[in-house]
């Protein structure tokens, strides 16, 4: 597209399927998801999420066609145990009123002990593999279409993939924005035909209003006549990523959907102010979860 183009977000986000490649591209298999709408804000849902009633409710409500929407939930910590995939997956499927979910992600690489409070297993967290065979089944089985993990660092997504895996990680949704672009996770991600969704884009909430100042974003809604939350998106998407800019205003949600291609010299000053800075993240519950070390230290 010529540059300043205005293009709905949704055109940009690639379904994947689950072998990891985007749908489209030549694979074994073929693709299991030809859905080409899907939500611009993809639900992040699971146990932290706590509104899949909700969100059953509102498509229930909504009349939209299932395959018209693309619905995402998570496993959470408690339930990394083999026997108790399907059952949290179920649970979701009934929340959200639907027989397959879209993309089903392990929420983090951190598996607690079974209806403990927050006591790490370090078993399947050192070794998630047992935890992926069993998403790997529910692929197979047909209630979901891909899966993908969350909050994976560099060292755990290599730990994952260095076993024998039916259907490689679709997708990893990370922490991502100006504040903490995170460029080697998005090169090897690229390497490895993985798919990075980024949440809290514009940054967590206390972030966002600086974020929109950034002098570089600034620059490029200025030139392009769009907003500054238009040209964060709009980079997001140009560096390969999906993008989930949560909003609860309809008129963000709106504004959240029109991306524009950047011309490469805004794009490159904007990504280069982006990975000059060090790095600040907003979300790591290592201390609130009393983890012995930090997950997302290399080698945590
Ligand atoms: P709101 O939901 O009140 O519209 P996170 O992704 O970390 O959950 O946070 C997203 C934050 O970004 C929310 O506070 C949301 O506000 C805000 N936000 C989303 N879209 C826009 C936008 N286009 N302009 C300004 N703030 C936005």
């Amino acid at each position: 597209l010529p540059s300043g183009d205005k293009i709905p977000a949704v055109a940009l986000d690639r379904p994947v399927q689950a072998s990891g490649k985007p749908t489209g591209e030549k694979s074994e298999k073929p693709s299991r998801q030809r859905s080409r709408l899907v939500t611009g804000t993809s639900t992040a849902l699971g146990s932290i999420g706590r509104n899949e009633k909700e969100v059953g409710q509102a498509l229930r409500e909504s009349g939209v066609p299932r395959d018209q929407v693309w619905l995402t939930s998570k496993l959470w910590n408690t339930f990394h145990a083999p026997e108790d995939v399907e059952h949290a997956l179920d649970e979701s499927l009934r929340n959200l009123d639907t027989e397959y979910l879209d993309l089903y992600l392990i929420h983090w690489p951190i598996a607690f002990k079974k209806g403990s409070n927050n006591e790490l297993d370090p078993e399947l967290t050192a070794n998630p593999y047992p935890t992926w065979k069993k998403l790997e089944e529910l692929v197979d089985k047909g209630k979901v279409r891909n899966i993908g993990v969350s909050n994976f660092n560099i060292p755990r997504l290599r730990n994952l993939t260095a076993n024998p895996l039916k259907y490689k990680p679709a997708v990893n949704q990370v922490e991502l924005n100006y504040w903490n672009p995170q460029p080697e996770l998005l090169k090897w991600a690229k390497e490895n035909n993985l798919l990075l969704e980024a949440y809290s884009p514009l940054g967590s909430n206390k972030q966002v209003k600086e974020t929109l100042q950034v002098p570089e974003v600034q620059a490029i809604a200025k030139e392009l006549n769009i907003t500054p939350a238009q040209a964060i998106i709009s980079w997001h998407v140009q560096r390969g990523t999906v993008v989930l800019p949560k909003s609860v205003t309809a008129s963000r949600v709106i504004e959240n959907f029109h991306v524009v291609r950047l011309p490469d010299d805004l794009f490159d000053k904007l990504e280069k102010a982006a990975t000059s800075h060090p790095p600040q993240r907003v979300l790591n519950p290592s201390k609130n979860w009393n983890l012995p070390f930090d997950v997302f230290d290399d080698d945590g």
